[in-house]
């Protein structure tokens, strides 16, 4: 049976399917592949560990129909055409939960970071323009006790709760599609309506998955229903705030400042005007890049190829 990998990866996951008597082939390009180059890749292979956003759609799934399994190297799968892969017959997995405190942590550091204006300052020092010591210019703001609406209180979500909590006493308020009570029991969090997560958060934070509903959720209409004191916190999926909307939200002070670790597209150019604001901080999508984590992440996507091979359903099979 062959595997093909489309990026390097840590050493484990090759190990893993190297003792299950895979043969393996990796993208050895050092950049991601194009669908072209993806779909070229697989022709002679039966199953595929697909690492990137780039999008799985009906036409690959048509020219890739000979695939017995694709284990994706990330939680999220809305760039799979599910629909496209059912009807190829193909199971697909995912890697939930192994990247729920490292995202958290991206959260956390977002948060922190906005609230202190911490990557604004570090830059003034990069620069050369640290010259004083500022008593009353370009103040940062506390968390201590203040409130944060969670978006999408999975758990993901309830391990940034936890860690506010501990860290700042912070009050957690949520809003979910459907209330989650499991998760109330967990964490000391309140079920608010939408509007209301908008008008009583001092800090949001999403954390949903992107789908129709999702996309765009956070747009000029509800920027404006935020505190003017509020900070926007996004390490999900770029597409669920409305990045015009969020530059003209943050431009007019309709909301102090905004961390992202997801952009649309990406990766941002370096000429966006999110970058010259001072309370605007963007990683490179790193929410789940520990070398632990990742390790994890594809020991998890191995193990699905593996019990394909074995003639068993892969374990964390999302196209059910
Ligand atoms: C995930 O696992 O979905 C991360 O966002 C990386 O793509």
């Amino acid at each position: 049976m062959k595997v093909y990998i489309s990026k390097k990866i840590p050493e484990p996951g090759i190990e893993n399917l190297r003792k299950a008597g895979f043969e393996i082939s990796i993208n050895d390009k050092g950049s991601s592949l194009s669908k072209e180059e993806l779909t070229a890749a697989c022709q002679e292979v039966d199953f595929l560990m697909n690492i990137g956003q780039a999008k799985l759609d009906a036409s690959f799934f048509k020219q890739c129909s000979h695939l017995k399994g694709i284990a994706l190297a990330s939680v999220g799968y809305d760039h799979v055409d599910l629909a496209a892969a059912n009807a190829a017959g193909i199971p697909i997995s995912n890697t939930p939960h192994v990247l729920d405190e490292a995202t958290a942590d991206v959260a956390f550091l977002l948060m922190l970071s906005v609230s202190r204006l911490a990557f604004f300052r570090a830059n003034q020092v990069i620069r050369g323009e640290w010259k004083d010591f500022e008593f009353t210019k370009d103040l940062g703001t506390t968390l201590q006790g203040k409130t944060l609406g969670i978006f999408g209180l999975g758990r993901i979500g309830l391990a940034l709760a936890r860690k506010a909590q501990a860290a700042y006493s912070m009050k957690i308020i949520y809003h979910n599609r459907h209330r989650n009570t499991e998760a109330e029991r967990l964490v000391d969090a309140t079920y608010v309506n939408f509007d209301d997560l908008l008008t009583q958060s001092d800090v949001i934070s999403v954390h949903s998955n992107l789908s129709p509903e999702t996309e765009h959720r956070f747009n000029a209409e509800t920027f404006k229903r935020m505190k003017k004191s509020a900070i926007f916190i996004n390490t999900a999926r770029g597409k669920i705030h409305h990045e015009r909307d969020l530059t003209a939200a943050l431009s007019a002070g309709e909301i102090w400042g905004a961390g992202l670790d997801v952009t649309d597209p990406e990766p941002m150019t370096a000429d966006n005007p999110l970058l010259t604001m001072s309370n605007v901080c963007v990683l490179p999508h790193i929410g789940s890049a520990t070398l632990e984590t990742r390790t994890e992440m594809v020991l998890l996507a191995s193990n699905n190829l593996i019990a394909v091979k074995n003639g068993l359903k892969m374990p964390q099979i999302v196209n059910k």
